[in-house]
C-alpha cells in the first residue's frame, strides 16, 4: 500500500513538472487588434500581400515557439527591396537588401530584440537547404496601421524570406508563400 502511494505520488509529481514545462515553453497570445480598411493607395496586394479587414480582429504574440536545433516555421514571401511590399528599409541595418540576397524577417520572439541581427540561420525545407541573413522583424505585437501599411499582425511562427530563399530551396514560383520549413542558428 504504502509503495503504491509512493509511486502515485512520485507520478503525480512528475506529471506536475512535465505540465509546468509546457506552461513555460508555451507562447500565448498577448491581444488582438482590430482591423481598420486601408485608406485609398495603402497596403499593396500586388505580389499577395494580406491586408487588414475593417472589423476583423487579428491575434497578437510578444514571444514565439522556443528556438530548438529544428525550430519548425511557416516560410512566406517578402521583398526587402526599396518599394517592395516590405514596407521600410530592414530594422537591423535601416537598409534594403537585393531580393537576389538570402535575407528574412524572423516573428518579434525569434527576433528576440535584434538578438539576431545580421546572424545567420540555416534553413530546410522541400528537401533542400540555404543559409540565410536575418535582418528584419515581422512583427507579431502590432499591424493594420500606417507603419505596417495596413497589413496583418505577424503570426509568432514565420521566417519571411527574399525571394533568393525560396530559389535556393528550388521550390516552383507558382508555389510560393506558406511552405513548411524548419530552421535553426547556423
Ligand atoms: C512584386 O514582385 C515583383 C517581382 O518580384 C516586383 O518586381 C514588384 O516590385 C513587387 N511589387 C511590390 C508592390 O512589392
Ligand atoms: C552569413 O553567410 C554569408 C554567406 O554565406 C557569409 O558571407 C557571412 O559571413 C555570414 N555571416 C555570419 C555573421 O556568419
Amino acid at each position: 500500500m504504502k509503495r503504491g502511494f509512493c509511486l502515485t505520488l512520485l507520478f503525480v509529481i512528475i506529471l506536475h513538472l512535465n505540465i509546468n514545462v509546457h506552461e513555460v515553453d508555451a507562447c500565448s497570445p498577448s491581444g488582438k487588434v482590430r482591423g481598420s480598411r486601408p485608406p485609398p493607395g495603402q497596403c499593396n496586394t500586388e505580389n499577395d500581400s494580406d491586408c487588414c479587414k475593417q472589423g476583423k480582429m487579428y491575434t497578437i504574440y510578444k514571444c514565439s515557439p522556443p528556438v530548438t536545433s529544428h525550430t519548425k516555421a511557416v516560410l512566406t514571401i517578402n521583398s526587402f527591396e526599396k518599394g517592395g511590399d516590405g514596407g521600410g528599409p530592414s530594422e537591423c541595418d535601416n537598409q534594403y537588401h537585393s531580393d537576389d540576397t538570402p535575407v528574412v524577417a524572423l516573428s518579434t520572439g525569434w527576433f528576440n530584440h535584434e538578438s539576431r541581427c545580421l546572424k545567420n540561420i540555416t534553413i530546410s525545407g522541400n528537401g533542400r537547404s540555404v543559409v540565410a541573413m536575418v535582418v528584419d522583424e515581422c512583427d507579431s505585437t502590432m499591424g493594420c496601421d500606417s507603419d505596417h501599411d495596413y497589413q496583418p499582425p505577424c503570426p509568432n511562427n514565420i521566417v519571411d524570406a527574399s525571394k533568393a530563399v525560396w530559389e535556393a530551396l528550388g521550390v516552383p514560383h507558382s508555389d510560393w508563400g506558406g511552405l513548411d520549413i524548419v530552421w535553426s542558428d547556423a
